[in-house]
């Protein structure tokens, strides 16, 4: 196990409806030496990549974003979310469809700090039916840049987010893939990572 996985093994709460409960280090409370391995091995599994931006989404994707970009020496941006704003054409704006929290939501990204010179490495807390990401990977699109990689925390693997993602010929790396878990139990199966 690496140490995520044992991080959510002690930590995490498997709770009815296949959730996950981590809201005691990544995404309420943050352990930010937790978040300071994690920025390690996403430097890691993307070396050699060559990434001038991070791009994530609020609200939980920050900070990990935020301290993953240290290794990366490059600068975050953040999606915002809203419920329905006037364009006014200075954004990209892609709809998000959220399964968790049965809504939709705009996804916004200024022009200004996306272009197409930009060499993006998206990051997010977790992946689960790849809705979010794929909002992301839209306006990572339309601004002409490109996404050279994406570093999750925690993909629920058993959900189609992955598979999904992957498919489409992306660089996903999640520390710690969930393919089964339990809330009876307790138990959480790890998928093996090389
Ligand atoms: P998707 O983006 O992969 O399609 O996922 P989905 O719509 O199902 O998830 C919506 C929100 O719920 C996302 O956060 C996602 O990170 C979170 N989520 C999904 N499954 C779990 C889980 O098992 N445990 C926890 N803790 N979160 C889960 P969000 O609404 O964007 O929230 P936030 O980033 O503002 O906190």
């Amino acid at each position: 196990m690496n140490f995520l996985e044992e991080r959510i093994k002690k930590d995490g709460i498997v709770k009815e409806g296949n959730i996950l409960k981590v809201d005691s280090f990544l995404n309420h409370q943050m352990d930010i030496e937790l978040f300071n391995e994690m920025g390690k091995e996403f430097q890691r599994r993307f070396e050699g990549k060559e990434i001038n931006k991070i791009l994530t989404i609020e609200a939980s994707g920050i900070g990990i974003a935020c301290i993953a970009a240290q290794y990366f020496h490059a600068p975050v941006v953040f999606a915002k979310k809203a419920k329905s704003i006037n364009l006014d054409g200075d954004m990209y704006v892609a709809e998000v469809v959220s399964f968790t929290h049965k809504n939709v939501n705009q996804v916004i990204v200024s022009k200004k700090f996306l272009n197409k010179e930009d060499k993006v490495l998206i990051i997010d807390d977790f992946l689960a039916n790849g809705c979010a990401l794929q909002g992301l990977i839209q306006i990572v699109q339309e601004a002409g840049a490109s996404v050279e990689g994406i570093g999750i925390a925690v993909e629920k693997g058993f959900q189609p987010g992955g598979h999904m993602i992957r498919n489409l010929g992306y660089q996903l790396e999640s520390l710690a893939i969930i393919d089964g878990m339990d809330a009876e139990t307790g138990t959480i199966n790890f998928r093996k990572q090389g």
